[in-house]
């Protein structure tokens, strides 16, 4: 799949990554209502990766219903990447993407700065369990949790999710990083910090998935960092099931998941596999 929200969000974009090899697509996350985002500049390239702080911007959930429904009518599996700034919004929200047909629902736990009432969400085991199980109160749909790295125990905050009733856990998303321009002294993005993506965070992530894979006993989607064929093999042998690719397709252009995609089915050649699912976790064993 392609990680939320690094190529925007038209339909047409989504249909050209599932067209290139994703096996389904993922949406920007989105809200209980319309919202600008952080103002200029919000990315930034730095060693090995970019720094972003888009801030969410996003046309609302309500206003995506057709575009999901536009994505379904061509053939896309579609998974709506949701948030909210309450329990009730993130319910609400949850509600309105399921009614528009997406496949199943990811639930960015991970975003430090919209939920104010939940303050830091990512970090806080029990308002990630409560959201949780809000949303699956709203849904029969499958439902990932989008956990952050940066937090103390990862293991802690995955096994929240479960128990609020989680499907899968994806992790993870961005690094809470700063990158400042030595001319004008001053941090680069407007907002100061942003999120570290790309091959930067991938040691960071791979961690995460392991210990979330020991941590929970539902199926784990890594994220962060994933370029080659060979980094997407490391996050299977470290238990993920599913992953996605999303800083590649700035670097690396919308071939990078056909490539991924040769490339994990020739090291299975190379080295006896016929299945996924054999590969799946053996650098734990
Ligand atoms: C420009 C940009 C926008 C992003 N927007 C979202 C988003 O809307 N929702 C979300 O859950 N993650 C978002 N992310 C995080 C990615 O989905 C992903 O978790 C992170 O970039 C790590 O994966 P990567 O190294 O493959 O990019 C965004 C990342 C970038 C670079």
């Amino acid at each position: 799949m392609n990680a939320a929200g690094v190529l925007g969000m038209s339909p047409s974009i989504l249909k050209r990554i599932y067209d290139s090899g994703a096996g389904a697509v993922v949406t920007k996350s989105l809200g209980p209502k319309p919202r600008k985002g952080h103002p200029n500049p919000t990315f930034v390239r730095v060693e090995a990766g970019g720094l972003n702080a888009m801030g969410l911007p996003n046309p609302g959930a309500e206003y995506f219903v057709d575009e999901i429904k536009e994505l379904k009518n061509m053939g896309v599996p579609v998974i709506a990447s949701f948030f909210g700034g309450s329990v009730q919004e993130f319910a609400e929200v949850a509600y309105t993407l399921s009614r528009a047909g997406a496949d199943a629902l990811e639930l960015n736990a991970s975003c430090p700065n919209v939920a104010e009432e939940l303050g830091m969400l990512a970090a806080d085991a029990n308002n990630v369990e409560k959201v949780t199980a809000a949303v699956k109160d709203q849904t029969k749909l499958p439902v990932f949790v989008k956990l952050s790295p940066s937090v103390t125990n990862i293991k802690i905050i995955a096994k929240a999710a479960e128990w609020g009733g989680a499907d899968a856990i994806t992790a993870v998303n961005t690094v809470k990083a700063i990158a400042i321009d030595v001319n004008m002294r001053r941090p680069i993005l407007a907002n100061v910090t942003g999120g570290l993506s790309g091959p930067a965070i991938k040691p960071i992530a791979l961690r995460c998935v392991w210990d979330v894979v020991q941590a929970v006993n539902i199926p784990v989607i890594g994220c962060g960092g994933i370029t080659t064929g060979e980094d997407a093999v490391e996050f299977i042998l470290a238990g993920a099931t599913a992953l996605e690719v999303g800083t590649a397709v700035m670097t690396h252009g919308i071939g990078v998941y056909k490539d991924i995609n040769d490339r994990i089915a020739s090291y299975m050649t190379e080295n006896g596999f016929k299945e996924i699912k054999e590969m799946v976790g053996l650098a734990q064993e």
